[in-house]
């Protein structure tokens, strides 16, 4: 292979780094550079390096930062002025780094050396004790429960807002009758409201979810050191109750080392995802000119490129296929954790990137899916109709006849014969006369009618649970009740 074309399959960033460093300045001092002799080649800077994407864990790096160095003042291992210094040296970067004026090293590897240096260049000698009783292992581990925290509470109310407007819809819809499926066939008659109903359990579920995977994120690493703790006395309940943790953590190795937290989140997020999957599924098919059932706001369409009649779902179409990279991620965190011994290895640095970008598809998917949903107009009529054809009522037949003592194994019998003769007569269940619907079952009256109608079907189905435009508008009632007391 020659010269051009090895270059051609190093990475962007690692040219680009090492001409830029050649150029302009002497590499950095390595916080861990004591035992070293040699400079650390270039290449594996470029490929060890995280602050390209941990970057994004500034603002809980200080926060962990500023709580430890209050601590260690306390047990008199730094001096009060020294901690005084350090919070206000830390403040100073976050604002730095907030107004985009903060220069990253990638010879400083990550977030947490980049910071602590800039901290002694800014305050001198104090900087280089914040560092004491603490290890970049538990301080990670400290600043990704931090972020992680958060980003659950933000999922939360993201979530909280798509359960909002789906009720609002939902409202409306309660004697919307349409046909309920299952293989994807005409069932029976179902409220549309009912339907969105069944939406909103699957995202209260996933709330409860999240909920309970934040109680385990929310456990406090900071103390555990590299592995096995520090010879200083910490007063870990004092940062743990500045940091607003549940507890300190048990055990300094799992403390430093798993990251099942992140995992359970990423697999109540992959559930979310398949959630939205399954909800866009429905919409690409109802707006699809076989269905006709919706019309999506042309704010939240697309159109094509040749075709000039097309107007597209893409908006569902890209969170469906958004579902595979959130699902993907969770597999590369269940897979990158599976085979590490005790305690942390570098392996973990990995764990960033596909949990960032869960995050972010996640909540991107959430707020764009609450932004569509209040745009979307139905087609009642045509949903009426549809529950029309397909024998919606078949199975009201049945219990009328058990109604009426025909055992129910013998009316479904009866009731397959007569929607087989419906059939050939091109006709609904409805619309056969009486003397046709008797020369099946002579025990069936004139109030047959009754129940063959979509209104009697649905509005039979009055139970707890049920389908009953009654029942539904609780429901509705009862579920924003509970959005109420969930946020
Ligand atoms: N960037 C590292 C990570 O994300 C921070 C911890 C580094 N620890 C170490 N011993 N090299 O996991």
């Amino acid at each position: 292979m020659n010269r051009y074309n090895l270059r051609s399959f190093l990475p962007f960033k690692a040219h680009y780094l090492a001409r830029f460093r050649s150029v302009n300045k002497p590499a950095a001092k390595k916080p861990w550079g004591g035992r070293f002799t040699e400079p650390t080649n270039e290449l594996v800077e470029a490929f060890t390096e995280s602050i390209s994407f941990d970057s994004r864990l500034y603002k809980q790096d200080i926060q962990g930062s500023i709580a430890h160095s209050k601590m260690l003042a306390k047990i008199g291992v730094i001096s009060d002025d020294e901690a005084q210094a350090i919070e206000q040296g830390l403040i100073g970067i976050r604002e730095k780094i907030d107004a985009g004026d903060f220069a990253w090293s990638t010879e400083l590897e990550d977030i947490h050396m980049n910071i602590e240096a800039r901290l002694t260049d800014i305050i001198g000698e104090a900087g280089k004790k914040l560092h004491t009783g603490r290890s970049r292992n538990d301080q990670v581990a400290t600043d990704i429960r931090l972020y992680m925290r958060e980003a659950v509470d933000d999922i939360v109310a993201l979530i909280a807002q798509l359960q909002k407007n789906l009720l609002d819809l939902s409202s409306n819809e309660i004697d919307t009758i349409m046909p309920g499926f299952t293989h994807l066939q005409v069932a029976q008659p179902i409220s549309l409201a009912h339907h969105l109903l069944a939406w909103n359990e699957m995202f209260e579920r996933d709330v409860e979810r999240l909920q309970d995977a934040r109680k385990r994120i929310n456990v406090m690493p900071l103390g555990s050191a590299a592995l096995a703790g520090t010879s200083f006395p910490l007063d870990r309940d004092m940062t743990c109750e500045l940091l607003g943790f549940d507890r300190p953590s048990r055990n300094s190795l799992d403390a430093v080392s798993d990251r099942d937290f992140l995992i359970e989140t990423a697999s109540a997020c992959s559930v979310i995802m398949m959630h939205l999957s399954r909800m866009c599924e429905e919409i690409i098919l109802w707006a699809s000119e076989s269905y006709k059932f919706i019309d999506i706001g042309d704010a939240f369409c697309t159109g094509s490129s040749i075709m000039p009649q097309k107007k597209n779902p893409d908006i569902a179409e890209i969170v469906r296929g958004k579902s595979a990279r959130v699902i993907g991620n969770l597999q590369a965190l269940l897979v990158l954790m599976k085979s590490q011994p005790l305690a942390y290895n570098r392996d973990n640095q990995e764990d960033k990137e596909p949990i960032f970008d869960t995050v972010d598809t996640v909540a991107r998917s959430l707020q764009i899916f609450a932004a569509m949903i209040p745009s979307i107009r139905f087609n009642r009529s045509i949903m009426h109709d549809a529950a029309l054809k397909g024998y919606a009522t078949a199975t009201d037949l049945a219990e009328y006849l058990v109604r009426l003592q025909v055992p129910f194994r013998d009316a479904h019998e009866i009731v397959g014969s007569t929607v087989h003769y419906a059939i050939e007569q091109k006709k609904p269940l409805s619309e056969l006369s009486l003397e046709e619907l008797r020369s099946f079952g002579s025990m069936i009256n004139e109030d047959v009618y009754e129940v063959l109608s979509l209104d009697g079907s649905i509005k039979a189905r009055s139970h707890f649970g049920g389908t009953a435009p009654v029942r539904v508008k609780e429901a509705v009632q009862a579920a924003y009740q509970r959005l109420e007391e969930q946020s």
